[in-house]
């Protein structure tokens, strides 16, 4: 074995090399020039990983600047983890785990106290300290606009964008709307041109954009693309991206896209789990929740700060031990009380805990998505004094479902 698992930061021009890498280690073949052209411009300076060997790239990952709504209202610095590979000849020998310690502290030294990523499998980040923080469904409904009560609610206006306004436009309205929600983050132009610019203009596909306008101006949007057929009729529109700041925002987009034509269904993934648009067809089953995924997994890269950043329902005070064993400096005991939380002793330390939890669970729990007493049943958390468990649920508690949104 030649790799010698030093990690380094990558040069611009090691950037494409990293790119490659990643592409292959999911499958898929190099960009030509026009894709590199958009695809670069997610990489941000200083911030792409890579490990050598032989002089050759095997191993890489990068991270985007954005940030992250917390309950509250606050928003956070936060590192987007992405494109994150190693060569398959190179796997199982640490170098991911490198790569991982390397990124963590870069985060905190730019003083990002949180980082996400989507997982292309649920059994790698765990050991990093990620937890699950939001989760999505995917739902496939009929392409068909009638399908509404009538007394669903109905919105303003829905209008289709022209392909020269799809990304300035929409990259407003998202900025607009998406951290109102605990689990938002906000979106770089990098993101915007790999993401939405490269189909609009390299690969030259047929995109749907609209926007829809409120009382309060445009509030919300959807991108759908023409999907694979399943059989010969079967045509569905794929909808990778809705966002909208109300529920007539929602249905007027849902019923804009059911109602286009020559489409069988509408099929979208990883949609808020609370959206309500069984409630909004006379048929609930018109839709049809397809799955049921993972979306945000969180890392709390400073837990005293992420801790103190989010807001706390109104409960008597808890004490949790957080470990942390892949950054030890997040270890100890923190004091919930009065909405806010500060840590009060080390771990092991007098301050004796009522509930304990990896950092990895603690960020199962941090946004809302699951409540410390399902944790603590499924022994995600343990709890040496179980009467604290309903107050850690109320200290917990949020208003609404987080939920992202955002693929990268
Ligand atoms: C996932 C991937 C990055 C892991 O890299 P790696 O260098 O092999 O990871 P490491 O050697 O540091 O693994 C550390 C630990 O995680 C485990 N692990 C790593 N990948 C795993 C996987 N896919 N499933 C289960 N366990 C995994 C290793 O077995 C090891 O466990 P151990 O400490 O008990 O021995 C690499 O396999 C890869 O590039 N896969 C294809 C692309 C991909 O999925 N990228 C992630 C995009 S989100």
């Amino acid at each position: 074995m030649t790799a010698t698992l030093a990690v380094r930061p990558l040069e611009p021009g090691e950037l494409r090399a990293a790119l490659t890498l990643f592409a292959a280690a999911i499958h898929r073949g190099p960009v030509d020039d026009a894709g590199w052209a958009r695809s670069a411009e997610l990489y941000s300076p200083g911030r792409t990983f890579g490990v050598h060997a032989d002089g050759a790239l095997v191993a890489t990952a990068t991270s985007f600047p954005s940030e992250l709504a917390v309950p509250g209202g606050a928003v956070l610095p936060m590192a987007a983890v992405t494109r994150v590979g190693v060569r398959a000849d190179h796997t199982r020998r640490g170098l991911l785990t490198a790569m991982m310690r390397a990124q963590l502290e870069d985060a905190a030294e730019r003083g990002e106290p949180v980082a996400t990523l989507r997982a292309s499998e649920a059994r790698i980040y765990g050991r990093f300290g990620y937890g699950i923080a939001t989760r999505g469904r995917a739902v496939r409904v009929r392409a068909d606009a009638g399908l509404f009560r009538p007394d669903a609610p109905r919105g303003g206006s829905v209008r289709l964008l022209q392909r020269d306004e799809i990304v300035p436009v929409l990259r407003d309205v998202h900025e607009r709307i998406a951290l109102l929600r605990p689990g938002g983050i906000s979106r770089t132009d990098g993101w915007w041109s790999a993401s939405v610019g490269r189909r609009v203009d390299v690969e030259r596909e047929h995109v749907l954009a609209a926007v829809h306008t409120g009382p309060q101006g445009d509030d919300g949007f959807a991108i759908a693309y023409l999907g694979e057929a399943s059989g010969s009729t079967d045509r569905p529109l794929d909808v990778p991206d809705l966002h909208a700041a109300d529920i007539g925002a929602t249905a007027a987009l849902w019923r804009f896209l059911m109602g286009i034509d020559l489409v069988e269904g509408v099929r979208a993934r990883l949609r808020p789990l609370d959206e309500p648009l069984e409630l909004l067809l006379a048929d609930p089953r018109a839709c049809a929740v397809t799955g049921n995924e993972d979306e945000t997994w969180l890392r709390l890269v400073d837990v005293p700060s992420a801790l103190a950043a989010r807001s706390y329902g109104p409960a008597e005070p808890v004490l949790l031990a957080v470990h942390d064993p892949f950054l030890e400096a997040n270890a100890g005991v923190y004091r919930i009380a009065d909405g806010s939380a500060e840590r009060v002793g080390p771990s092991g330390g007098p301050v004796r805990p009522e509930l304990e939890c990896t950092v990895s669970a603690l960020a199962m729990a941090y946004l809302g998505d699951r409540r410390p007493s399902e944790l603590v049943a499924s022994g995600w958390w343990t709890a040496p004094d179980p009467a604290a468990v309903p107050r850690a649920d109320a200290a917990f508690a949020t208003a609404g479902t987080p939920w992202c949104g955002t693929y990268f």
